[in-house]
């Protein structure tokens, strides 16, 4: 069979901010991969997505778990709705990609990565920045020895405004929602984490205090190998997105720099600018395109996805820590029953 013809057929439920890129990709960018039907608990926005790609539509999850032929399906519904998909999905014996978090609960976590795992089915998560060729070029280089002993890792992640009201409110607060990615990325470039502190506040607006949550958040991190780290987290930061680290360590230390959004900078009397990223697709298009198509290749060569349920659930357990020690107001071990 051709390598062109080998396509692993996927599904997309849940066609929102994310979906929709991921069903654009799925479409037009990655070569293990065809897009072959979509659903949307909101019919109007599945129509238009399936005529954009001139795909199936589905009326149902059951109609798409169930009636394409699929090797597996992508979820990007919100976060309470991926367990009882993901182990829906799992039942139709599909493989799949599902966003990030798995789920608000560390119960319904580890159910779906036990189900994937007794079954024998892929479940990758989605840490899109381990597939960013930056990081993983760092990540390669800190394995390889270049920067010996990890000391210092320090990681910001900023957004330019808030998302949706409604998205916040089923979002699981900024460290399970925003942070899991930095904790991803903190265990992906320097390991495990064994006690988290933190702290958060709400100071752009009441609304966030109204729902439990904060705008503004710092986590500080030990790591089983004496390490220690520090993530800032902003949903309100103006200026643009952001998303940075440093790592410093025995020999050398690297930093991670968000690039501009276009190679030109504007000088004046004392003064140099540049434009800066306003969103995470923006930076992490490429990104994006490259987890789905490892996913779809993971199916064809029946091999564990790179970035695997257990892995989901460390970042669960550092992010539950982090929400505990912000409430308890001292530092909590990962893994704590909170
Ligand atoms: N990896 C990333 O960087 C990243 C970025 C944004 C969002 N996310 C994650 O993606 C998920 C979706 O977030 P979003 O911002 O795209 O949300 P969204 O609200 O923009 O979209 C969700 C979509 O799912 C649909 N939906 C709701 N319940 C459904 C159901 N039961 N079955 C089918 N469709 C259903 C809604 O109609 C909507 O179109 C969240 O888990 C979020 O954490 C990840």
């Amino acid at each position: 069979m051709s390598a062109v013809s080998r396509r692993a057929r996927l599904g997309v439920v849940g066609l929102g901010r994310m979906g929709a890129v991921h069903a654009a990709n799925l479409a037009h960018a990655c070569p293990s991969a065809e897009l072959a039907v979509c659903y949307d608990a909101d019919a109007a926005t599945a129509a238009a997505l399936g005529a954009r790609h001139g795909i199936a539509v589905a009326g149902s999850v059951e109609e798409l778990l169930g009636a394409h032929e699929l090797d597996g399906v992508v979820i990007a519904t919100p976060t309470g709705t991926h367990a009882p998909l993901a182990l829906q999905a799992a039942d139709a014996r599909l493989a799949v990609f599902v966003e990030k978090p798995i789920s608000l609960e560390r119960a319904a976590t580890l159910q779906v990565v036990e189900r994937f795992e007794a079954v024998g089915l892929a479940l990758q998560v989605g840490f899109n920045r381990r597939f960013d060729d930056t990081v993983a070029d760092v990540a390669r280089r800190v394995r390889a020895g270049e920067l010996g002993a990890p000391y210092l890792l320090r990681i910001s992640q900023r957004d330019m405004s808030p998302p949706r009201p409604e998205f916040l409110a089923g979002s699981g607060g900024i460290f399970l929602d925003m942070g899991i990615h930095d904790f991803d990325l903190a265990r992906f470039l320097v390991g495990d984490v064994v006690r988290v502190a933190a702290v958060g506040t709400a100071v752009s607006d009441p609304a966030f205090a109204e729902i439990g949550d904060f705008d503004t958040a710092l986590a500080t991190l030990e790591f089983a190998n004496g390490a220690l780290g520090v993530v800032d987290l902003s949903r309100v930061a103006g200026y643009g997105y952001e998303s940075s680290a440093e790592l410093v360590g025995e020999k050398a230390t690297v930093r991670l720099e968000m690039p501009p959004a276009l190679l030109a900078e504007w000088r004046r009397a004392g003064e140099a600018t540049r434009p800066l990223l306003p969103t995470y697709d923006r930076r992490y298009g490429p990104a994006f395109a490259a987890e789905l198509d490892a996913f779809a290749r993971a199916i064809l060569d029946s091999v564990p996805p790179p970035v695997t349920g257990r892995d989901a659930l460390a970042a669960f357990d550092i992010a539950a820590a982090a929400t505990s020690a912000c409430a308890l107001g001292h530092p909590v071990a990962v893994g704590a029953p909170t």
